[in-house]
């Protein structure tokens, strides 16, 4: 059961292909903190793959092991985080269906990706059913497990809004069970005298005074009884706020920071850019691209001083260097002491260093892809058992359990 004492973390990724050292020192870097932390479920969202690649959807299936090794490879632990793959938890698409039922149509519309990427990827066609309920899909896969945090770019923050406002209607539309205010008093009565007094103390603080410490306090007590079930927990929380059964909790932004790492040509690392360097890329290919990294371009000649703050070379030395280091090229920039050849030999050793366990690792993965597939099994079993929970009080609130 997530509760603030143990609270999960959701989040996917699309697999569109190798990862890259982008992805390492953004998103990756942030989930391999959070792995430790909290209860983790990590996605590689296929279907979402889908609604932009539904003309041609060949790769998915590859770049899903692809993309699987990727994470093992850089240290995502499937004994702490749960990996899995999206298509193989049919609950998000059952649960994304009868989402559908009650969602408005503007909410979908008025997403700002959904005008964005029809503009950016205009040689797709994506005036599509599937691609509008994208952002309904993703909230299915956030509250499907309850999950109090989603770590996300800013570019996704309006897709967790989305997830906020289809769980508030939820808990809205379903959650007021007929005697619902006798169950609640019911299950505050089952906390022990002391307790039940307390609970209605607090709660009278939040709801007369709006006094939210008293409602933090409150939702701690409940937290703190281990012996209810969910339904008399939902019930608690949900009366303490006014409302109905909290059936979904509502999740929020972990924002995951940009980026430090950027591309070969100074711009964000991005495939559609071209400036990127794989997590395995090899080691040839990696001396390649950053001996033909642009510099400064006022340094024409080696005796030409340069300006570190105008060379992308720079913004890797700020990602792998030590101060010793940064000292030498800033000075050495400068004064045209040292030439942009050599400038750039230290980042070629520090990114191969960097990749040499990262592509070990990853080798052992591709050699034995049995343990890859029973990995994901692994997760997608533990994925499910969490998702068929939530679907059958899902049907229950909705009065869908008659089958
Ligand atoms: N839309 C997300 C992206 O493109 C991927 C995604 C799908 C996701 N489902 C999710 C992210 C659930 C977080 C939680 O990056
Ligand atoms: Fe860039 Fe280094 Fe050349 Fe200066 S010396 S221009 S920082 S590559």
């Amino acid at each position: 059961m997530a509760t603030p004492a143990n609270p999960r973390v959701m989040s996917g990724m699309r697999p569109t292909g190798a990862l890259h050292l982008g992805h390492y020192h953004g998103v990756l870097s942030n989930w391999l903190r959070l792995q430790s932390e909290y209860e983790c479920f990590f996605a590689v969202v296929d279907w979402h793959a889908m609604t932009t690649d539904y003309a041609d959807p060949r790769e998915i299936g590859p770049n899903v092991w692809e993309m699987v090794i990727d994470w093992l490879a850089v240290g995502i632990n499937p004994g702490q985080a749960k990996l899995f793959v999206q298509s193989r938890v049919p609950e998000h698409a059952e649960l994304h269906l009868l989402l559908s039922m009650f969602t408005p149509l503007a909410w979908l519309e008025r997403v700002p990706t959904y005008k964005d990427q029809q503009e950016k990827l205009k040689d797709k066609d994506l005036t599509t059913y599937g691609f509008l309920g994208y952002p309904l899909l993703q909230t299915a896969d956030i509250i499907i497990y309850k999950a109090s945090y989603v770590p996300v770019g800013e570019d996704q923050v309006a897709h967790v809004e989305m997830a906020r406002e289809v769980a508030r209607r939820f808990n809205f539309l379903y959650g007021r069970e007929p005697g619902f205010e006798e169950k609640a008093e019911a299950a505050a009565k089952k906390m022990g005298k002391k307790n039940n007094e307390l609970y209605h103390e607090l709660r009278r603080s939040y709801q007369e005074q709006g006094d939210a410490a008293a409602l933090e306090k409150a939702k701690a007590l409940i937290d703190g009884y281990k012996r209810i079930t969910i339904g008399d927990r939902e019930r608690l929380m949900g009366y303490l706020e006014g409302g109905g059964k909290i059936i979904f909790p509502e999740p929020k932004v972990l924002l995951t920071p940009a980026a430090k790492m950027p591309g070969l040509d100074g711009q964000k690392m991005s495939k559609s850019y071209g400036n990127t360097i794989a997590l395995r890329e090899n080691p040839a290919s990696v001396e390649e691209k950053i001996r033909r990294m642009p510099t400064d371009p006022a340094r024409v000649r080696r005796s030409d001083p340069g300006d570190p703050d105008k060379c992308p070379v720079w913004n890797f030395h700020a990602v792998y260097s030590d101060d010793g280091l940064k000292k030498w090229v800033q000075e050495g920039c400068r004064s045209a002491g040292i030439g942009c050849l050599e400038c750039k030999k230290p980042l070629i050793d520090a990114i191969l260093k960097e990749q040499g366990p990262i592509r070990e690792r990853a080798k052992e993965y591709q050699d034995d892809r049995d343990s890859v597939r029973g990995i994901i099994a692994q997760g997608c079993e533990a994925a499910r058992d969490v998702a068929r929970k939530t679907l059958e009080e899902v049907r229950e609130a909705m009065g869908l359990s008659y089958r």
